[in-house]
């Protein structure tokens, strides 16, 4: 691994869906491990929030929006997926990567539910020193709605290109997109309306595997492919192998 390479963990990879903010600090270790095994050249790491934020923006109803009165969800949400960043970062920096959360609600701002800033010189300095960002979906303020949920995919495909990404990995609970059981090799913006992609049971208020592909299919259209896969194939994506998962290009 030599390039620079983005990393999105979701957030029921880490987390337990079904339970409050359970986090898998098992699995977070594996990961560690196999990041610091493959670690070369630049790395940025996203993840999700689970059960670490889902339900606490559910329950506040952020993504409805937020008025003078009616706040307190923000901080709470914030702090449910603060949580989960700090287990992230110290599972990576127990195996010696030099790893640091950053905070979304601190240097973004979205406008009806989209980003429509983020401060990213920072990142680029950090990665340049060595150091791996780690970054989550998170509450942020948003000009039309007070305050809306922006989901780890939002900032992959927001970022990405800003950074000048080489290589974007998506790492889930199962092995890529599935139609009808079977994992789907490419996705292109022309066979998507073909696909019966199917929605999670768990809370998700960022719209599951559908949000993900839209997401993924304007990284495209920027130029960039990615590839979603299981967990499983993280070392693979580092290190530049076949994961086995879905491609989401331009191009079948
Ligand atoms: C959601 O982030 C952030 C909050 C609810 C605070 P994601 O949408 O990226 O989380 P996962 O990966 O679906 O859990």
């Amino acid at each position: 691994m030599s390039d620079r390479l983005m990393l999105k963990v979701g957030g029921s990879v880490i987390t337990d869906k079904s339970g409050d903010c359970t986090i898998n600090h098992q699995q977070l270790e594996s990961i560690a491990v196999s990041i610091a095994r493959a670690i070369d050249g630049e790395l940025l790491v996203v993840h999700g929030a689970g059960s670490c934020g889902h339900p606490e923006a559910k329950q506040y109803r952020i993504n409805e929006g937020v008025t003078r009165g009616y706040a307190e969800g923000i901080s709470i949400t914030h702090y449910a997926v603060s949580k989960l960043n700090i287990a992230v970062v110290t599972a990576l920096r127990e195996q010696g990567i030099d790893a640091i959360g950053i905070h979304p609600l601190h240097v973004a701002y979205a406008n009806d539910r989209k980003l429509v800033s983020f401060e990213y010189r920072q990142l680029d300095q950090m990665l340049k020193l060595g150091m791996v960002p780690v970054i989550h979906g998170d509450v942020v303020m948003d000009h039309k709605r007070g305050s809306c949920i922006i989901s780890g995919d939002q900032i992959v495909r927001y970022l990405a290109p800003l950074l000048g990404m080489h290589r974007v990995g998506l790492a889930t609970d199962v092995p890529g997109v599935l139609d009808g059981g079977a994992v789907v090799p490419v996705i292109t913006p022309a066979s998507v309306p073909s696909l019966q992609i199917g929605s999670s049971s768990h809370t998700d208020v960022t719209g599951g595997m559908k949000g993900k592909i839209n997401e993924l299919l304007d990284l495209a259209k920027a130029g960039i492919e990615s590839e979603i896969f299981h967990v499983s194939h993280i070392s693979d994506f580092l290190f530049g192998r076949d994961c086995s998962g879905t491609k989401v290009s331009m191009k079948g």
